[in-house]
């Protein structure tokens, strides 16, 4: 946070108001900056230099969010800490970076492929929440060939133990030796859904992985690699997921 930025956003993006309350603070003369009385709204500050208060108390700049995409291998839990010390997909990251950061969704200890990190509650939250449609892909190879009857079926949406699943598209992508690769896309992610609708339709799970979240994929990633978002995929995801800049 290098750039000026108006004094009724800092409140609001400090969690301290709404942009109108913020707005109704500064002209009510509760807000200072560097000691000095501020009741001007469009007033720009610094976030890194300038020491706002309301009231006489400091109100510190929202925490910068962080957004990374990692490839991750087999072998890894999904989880920012294991119980039982197991790998997680944390050891993956440098230390410097990792604080505060946490996996969005889950993808199982044996599932390869696109896992989004970021410290962003909010953005985590609709990234993964069905309601916000947000499509991922999987290549699952299957023991077996669907056929056009059992595909159908995901489309429409198979009765797993804890529901039904939402409507998926399902595509045979290559077929060797009595196995099937497919493409699913889901908007939901229901805990081990793919391998639990595979199976429902007597197919078995051999390998998993999620090829792409939205508009962002692995590729030019080696498994085990990341890369942090750029500014505009960052302001992409945040448009699909519902999130104002
Ligand atoms: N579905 C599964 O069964 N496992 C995953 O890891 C992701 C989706």
């Amino acid at each position: 946070m290098n750039t000026l930025i108006r004094l009724q956003k800092y409140l609001a993006s400090a969690g301290l108001a709404s942009r109108r309350g913020a707005e109704k603070l500064i002209a009510a003369g509760r807000v200072k900056i560097n000691g000095a009385t501020v009741t001007k709204a469009g007033t720009k500050v610094n976030p890194r230099r300038d020491k706002v208060e309301v009231d006489g108390l400091p109100v510190k700049p929202a925490g910068e969010k962080k957004y990374y995409l990692l490839y991750k291998p087999a072998g890894f839990l999904t989880t920012v800490k294991d119980p039982f010390g197991r790998p997680t997909v944390m050891d993956l990251l440098p230390r410097k970076i990792k604080k505060g950061l946490f996996p969005v969704g889950r993808l199982d200890k044996d599932t390869t492929g696109l896992l989004l990190l970021t410290n962003d509650g909010e953005m985590a939250f609709r990234l993964t929440h069905p309601r916000f449609e947000i499509k991922k892909e999987y290549l699952v190879l299957v023991r077996g060939v669907p056929t056009a009857d059992d595909l159908q079926k995901i489309s429409r949406g198979i009765l797993l133990e804890d529901g039904k699943t939402a409507p998926a598209k399902a595509k045979i992508v290559t077929v060797q030796q009595g196995k099937a690769s497919l493409l699913l896309t889901l908007h939901e992610g229901k805990k081990r859904q793919i391998k639990r609708m595979c199976s429902a339709l007597g197919y078995p799970a051999l390998s998993l992985k999620r090829v792409s979240l939205a508009f962002l994929t692995l590729q030019g990633l080696q498994p085990a690699a990341y890369r942090v978002l750029t500014t505009a995929e960052i302001r992409k995801l945040s448009f699909l997921a519902g999130l104002k800049e």
